[in-house]
């Protein structure tokens, strides 16, 4: 059945206009089994019938052009799906052979090889190996429906640089690049170093594991960099790079590799005062020495949306594992009033700010998603000990009523809405002039209008307030347990009404234009 899920985009683009977006980055819509949410792909020039066709595909991309928004791709190039013809050509082929090279294969341990080469975990639960009929094992630093490409090989570099020219030719501008940091592998796949603390992941300030932010990586970026730029227009790329210390990241942002990279020490950060603050000095520190802008993120599709994440305490944002109905719930009330006023200080902030649908719209996380709808692999490999990122998923309440709230006719979806979207719909919200909806439309028209984006960054001093200024405009936040005087200023936009005598309540951000003689 083709949900014509783009048909639906095309159509409501120019919603996302009024928004006051700049661009629109898509999830990976390539064939796929949709194991991981199209993060599998089949076959890296094709459209998934699910979502439409090319000829979808370009009209989308003509009409968001028409729009003024440009149109980012989603490459995923550290792993294809296991139906990818060059795997099914891989197994077919056996050990040794040149097919095999593709991918990283290797025999076993043990006696009879029956014990995975390394120590290596998967990100979404267990071990990162898998065994092949023949006997030999393959990497998998996700799901086992997700092998790892070796990007030692230059096959595989010639590949993907014809795959960037593909989309390149057919207009789109730029790519979200997913996992570049777990590409190259340091050479013979040696253990992780210190697996049973990290185990799939990292320790910052440790030794670097063998499977992330390799060096060998950047000569590959330098290499697609310059094929951005034989193309017309600005093309760009950025990177989900999970680098950490940003010091280390500003390396990904060098004039002739990214022109950005996701900020996932800010999305980490929470919304504490000490380390919001420690976060956005290392950001500016790390990219200024690079002459790279920040990005700025607060919600992705991996992530518990901040509406109900700042409503209760559910650690690290990265650490994508969801909330459940066996999870403490969020207070979604208290929840959204902090993920407003993190919005609107975040959105004051030069840089790129990147948002995730929906939160627009204020939406919390499902948290109570039954397990027979449950998709993310992460809920598989861990028998649902994380039930994984599907509660931030659900697909969007256009419109109050139906069968979807106006996301289809069918009332089909790959995950159900819970109760509370159908108020959260769009059209509701948009006669409301005090719905979130419309809070993120003036916020992003104000951003645009002060040129915030391309301007300054300076804190400063107002008492008990979190401040910073950009240009005209003052930035402010209330942490503390009591509303707060304003400093003097125009006000523009609060992400909270002010008290009665005119104060800033707490958990609230506001942006004043201030004259700065
Ligand atoms: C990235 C994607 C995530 C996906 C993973 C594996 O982190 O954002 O959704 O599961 O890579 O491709």
């Amino acid at each position: 059945m083709a949900w014509v899920i783009w048909k639906g985009i095309t159509n409501n683009l120019h919603k996302l206009s009024e928004l006051g977006i700049d661009a629109v980055w898509l999830s990976p819509f390539y064939r796929s089994p949709q194991k991981d949410a199209g993060y599998d792909v089949a076959d890296y020039r094709s459209v998934d019938p699910l979502f439409g066709d090319l000829a979808d595909f370009d009209q989308l991309v003509s009409k968001a052009h028409q729009l003024g928004i440009r149109v980012m791709i989603d490459l995923v190039p550290n792993h294809t799906s296991d139906q990818h013809e060059w795997f099914q050509r891989a197994l077919a082929a056996g050990p040794g052979s040149k097919e095999r090279s593709y991918y990283h294969f290797k025999p076993g341990r043990g006696e009879n090889g029956e014990l995975p080469p390394n120590n290596w975990q998967s990100m979404f639960g267990g071990p990162a190996w898998t065994r092949t009929e023949d006997g030999e094992w393959y990497v998998h630093l996700f799901d086992s429906s997700q092998p790892d490409l070796n990007w030692e090989n230059p096959l595989v570099q010639a590949e993907f640089e014809e795959i960037l020219r593909f989309w390149l030719d057919r207009g789109v501008d730029g790519f979200r690049v997913d996992q570049p940091h777990a590409m190259a592998k340091a050479d013979g796949l040696p253990d992780h170093p210190y697996v049973e603390e990290a185990g799939a992941g990292f320790i910052e300030g440790r030794e670097n594991p063998p499977m992330w932010f390799q060096d060998s990586v950047h000569e590959i970026f330098r290499k697609w960099r310059k094929i951005l730029e034989s193309y017309p227009g600005e093309r760009a790329m950025c990177g989900e790079a999970y680098v950490l210390p940003l010091s280390f990241m500003a390396l990904w942002v060098r004039p002739d590799e990214f022109h950005q990279t996701f900020n996932f020490r800010f999305l980490d950060a929470g919304w504490e005062k000490e380390k919001l603050v420690a976060a956005i000095n290392e950001s500016f520190e790390a990219f200024d020495s690079v002459g790279a802008p920040s990005t700025w993120v607060l919600n992705n599709h991996d992530v518990i949306r901040h509406a109900s994440r700042f409503g209760g305490d559910y650690g690290r944002a990265t650490a994508s594992d969801g909330i459940g109905p066996a999870n403490p719930q969020p207070d979604n009330e208290l929840g959204l009033i902090k993920a407003k006023a993190a919005t609107l200080f975040m959105l004051g902030l030069p840089g790129a700010s990147y948002l995730y649908q929906g939160e627009e719209l204020g939406l919390p996380e499902h948290t109570t998603i039954e397990p027979e709808y449950r998709q993310d692999p992460t809920f598989f490999r861990t028998k649902g000990q994380r039930v994984g990122r599907d509660g931030c998923r659900v697909p969007l309440p256009w419109s109050l009523g139906g069968k979807s709230n106006g996301f289809n006719d069918t009332g089909k979806m790959w995950l159900p809405q819970p109760v509370s979207y159908a108020a959260l719909s769009r059209d509701q919200q948009e006669k409301d002039q005090a719905s979130t909806l419309n809070f993120y439309k003036t916020a992003l028209a104000l951003r645009k209008r002060f040129a915030l984006g391309e301007g300054s960054f300076d804190w400063v001093e107002t008492g008990e307030l979190l401040s910073y200024q950009n240009g005209d405009v003052l930035v402010v936040h209330n942490f503390s347990q009591e509303a707060k005087e304003l400093p003097a200023g125009q006000m523009l936009i609060a992400s909270s009404p002010l008290t009665a005598q005119g104060l800033l309540a707490t958990n609230a951000s506001a942006w004043l234009v201030t004259n700065r003689t």
